[in-house]
């Protein structure tokens, strides 16, 4: 059974395999999954010190927000390398370089897709003009950067003596690495092993990169797809956390790290991750993004370590070698602990807060210590998951415009039901009783008025963040507004204000997304 780190023995750098995480770019494109500057900054933080190689930060020529985004992620960290995203035209190019200008490892990662189907219909281009543009854009980079990766969009249905070209071409000129990706996840894993090994067998020159998997998951696919595609000779694994990502997401990174782990045996490679952060950074990208995480999810889901049939209860007891691969401390999984109650006081929490694996400023911890008293008074145990709930909560809504200030509600049998809700917009406080059909309306009714938005509610979902009727609940909203969808959640302990600011999460993403610089007001 897997607990730390199980490899003594030296180990060779040709057998270590690079984790490219791509939450903040693939994960992000995902409907609904946008996140904040500030929240970005936070996942690129913890990504670089949990040991992720190479961060993609975004693809700067998409919007402002994404420039934004790779060139601040660029400063902050410091160990990772550093993405950007660049189709392959000049003008995608230089807002790459530009991007990272300031990156102590910057890498420029361009594309261009390589299918038929791609270059017929999506490119309209002919494969002779697909290959000077791989030439030209490759170049281009490198007069930015040293570190350049190139990518074959579409590369598992394209025709394999002109992926052998493009990859050639791409070497030739300058790429340092080369990315293969399964873009629809339309392969399986005896195939994508091959064409690593016929792309690597052919193509003159192919032990000067370092070549990529990147797997998208609409078979079910991508975890195994990626290891097949390491046994074919990749040494670079794209992934996201959660497995976040276009349409049914990504390879997930701690699927990966952690089949590497455990079946070092057959698969005797190595990473650079701290595997028992896996669990803290998929709470911190669930909550960002407001992506559940499914209760049945491999390594970090809240089921992937409990057991409930009698028979296995029994033998765990017996030897918990008998249902577990691997320890749940090996992921980051602690005991659930009962941790502090309401006499508990600053150095305390702050103690626990940094065993947990938060460091907040000032200001972030003080809102974060008044929470935790005022929940401490509300419930009567206190476990680590209310606090990362309510950190995490803490760290989303820290930088936001609207804020929720006060609420009270009338509800019950006699209807309608009412909400008075005050809020604070920019420093201003506006206050507006609204009826509705139920309190949940009534609330919503009240946030429209105050903030008009044409914005459709796609979603609204209630989980308890531990068990019992005095459990937080955490409330996810999807709002869509056209053609755009955000989605935010909320936490605390009454139901309601969780839906309040969660719904009011939601319109502040709106507003970053649509780049208004003032909410309209209507009533004040
Ligand atoms: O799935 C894909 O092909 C991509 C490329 C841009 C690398 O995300
Ligand atoms: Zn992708």
């Amino acid at each position: 059974m897997i607990d730390s780190n199980p490899g003594a023995a030296p180990r060779a750098e040709s057998d270590r395999i690079l984790i490219f995480d791509t939450t903040l770019r693939d994960g992000e494109q995902s409907p609904g999954a946008s996140m904040t500057l500030e929240e970005k900054l936070k996942v690129a933080e913890l990504l670089d010190a949990m040991g992720v190689d190479i961060i993609e930060a975004g693809f700067p020529i998409a919007s402002e927000g994404d420039f934004e985004a790779v060139a601040q992620v660029a400063q902050r960290v410091k160990r990772a390398t550093v993405a950007g995203l660049a189709r392959s035209a000049a003008k995608d190019i230089d807002r790459a370089g530009e991007a990272l200008r300031h990156a102590a490892q910057p890498r420029i990662h361009t594309f261009i897709s390589t299918s038929p189907l791609h270059m017929k219909f999506k490119l309209n281009k002919e494969p002779a003009e697909v290959l000077e543009m791989v030439t030209a854009s490759v170049k281009r980079a490198r007069n930015y950067v040293a570190d350049v990766e190139w990518s074959a969009e579409d590369g598992t249905r394209s025709e394999i003596d002109f992926l052998c070209r493009c990859v050639e071409l791409a070497i030739k000129a300058g790429a340092t690495t080369i990315n293969i990706p399964d873009t629809v996840g339309y392969t399986i894993a005896e195939e994508y092993q091959a064409l690593f090994e016929t792309v690597r067998a052919r193509v003159p020159d192919s032990d000067k990169a370092v070549f990529s998997v990147h797997c998208h998951d609409d078979l079910g696919l991508a975890v195994a797809n990626s290891l097949a595609g390491i046994k074919g000779g990749a040494r670079q694994v794209e992934c996201t956390m959660n497995g976040l990502g276009e349409r049914a997401g990504n390879a997930a990174l701690e699927e990966i790290v952690m089949a590497l782990k455990v079946r070092a045996d057959r698969l005797p490679y190595h990473t650079s991750i701290d595997a028992s952060m896996l669990t803290r950074a998929s709470k911190l990208v669930s909550a960002v993004s407001s992506f559940p995480v499914q209760y049945n999810k491999a390594i970090v889901g809240r089921n992937a370590f409990a057991h409930e049939a009698g028979i296995h209860q029994d033998g765990m007891l017996k030897h918990a070698g008998t249902y577990e691969i691997m320890t749940p401390e090996s992921v980051g999984v602690g005991k659930t602990s009962l941790v502090m109650g309401k006499h508990s006081g600053r150095h305390a929490f702050k103690e626990k807060l940094k065993e947990l694996g938060y460091e907040l400023g000032d200001n972030a911890f003080e809102d974060a210590f008044l929470r935790f008293k005022d929940l401490a008074d509300r419930k009567k145990t206190v476990y680590d998951e209310d606090l990362v709930a309510l950190v995490d909560d803490e760290i989303v809504h820290a930088h936001e415009r609207i804020k929720l200030v006060a609420l009270s509600v009338i509800a019950g049998t006699g209807g309608p039901q009412s909400a008075a809700l005050t809020i604070d917009v920019d420093g201003r406080r506006l206050t507006y009783q609204a009826t509705g059909n139920g309190p949940i309306d009534a609330i919503f009714n009240a946030i429209r008025a105050l903030v008009p938005h044409e914005a459709v509610l796609e979603l609204y979902q209630v989980h308890a963040v531990t068990e019992g009727t005095d459990a937080q609940a955490e409330v996810s909203v999807r709002l869509a507004e056209d053609g755009k969808t955000v989605t935010a959640r909320g936490a605390d302990p009454d139901t309601l204000v969780a839906s309040a600011r969660a719904y009011i999460a939601a319109l502040n993403k709106l507003m970053v997304k649509r780049g208004r610089h003032r909410p309209e007001i209507l009533a004040g």
